[in-house]
């Protein structure tokens, strides 16, 4: 939810429209929803390397931080276009178990999508927050170590 108020220092990178100039614009492989630009990562990561590929590529970047259902929508559509199976988002439980928080804002989550009956932290192994394709969509807590699709978020 981060706003990217880049004003186009990153301009080489940003796709400029006609429409798109004075508005946030997002480099190359970067997605706009509202004022956030959002990345899908197709490499298969655990999470800590998720949220470091994030960093890697903008320092300002960081696992998404969903903020309302609208996102959520968007980002579901996303997913679904991509065929991407289950992913990692920037939800986390590790620092205190049960009050999830999102790594970018490090601000508890507000809206949430929870699968029923989840977070159920199994195993007491299941910290890191995804989006469940084989729960519609919902989302989930995944075993960190997993090997995911990601979406970063600046
Ligand atoms: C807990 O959630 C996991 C998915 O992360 C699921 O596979 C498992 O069946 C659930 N366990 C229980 C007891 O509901």
């Amino acid at each position: 939810m981060k706003g990217m108020l880049v004003a186009c220092t990153l301009a080489l990178l940003c796709q400029l429209t006609a429409a798109g100039i004075g508005e946030i614009c997002c480099p190359s492989g970067w997605e706009r929803y509202e004022d956030s630009c959002y990345y899908f990562n197709t490499v298969k990561k655990n999470w800590v390397d998720a949220q470091k590929a994030c960093k890697d590529m903008y320092p300002e970047a960081n696992l998404v931080e969903i903020g309302d259902s609208g996102e959520n929508s968007f980002l579901k559509g996303k997913l679904q276009a991509l065929n991407f199976d289950q992913t990692w988002t920037g939800a986390n439980d590790a620092f205190e178990e049960g009050t999830f928080r999102w790594i970018g804002s490090f601000d508890p989550l507000t809206f949430t999508s929870w699968k029923s009956g989840e977070p159920n932290d199994s195993h007491n192994d299941e910290d890191c927050g995804t989006i469940w394709k084989a729960a519609g969509y919902k989302w989930n807590d995944g075993i960190c170590a997993t090997l995911m699709t990601s979406i970063c978020e600046m």
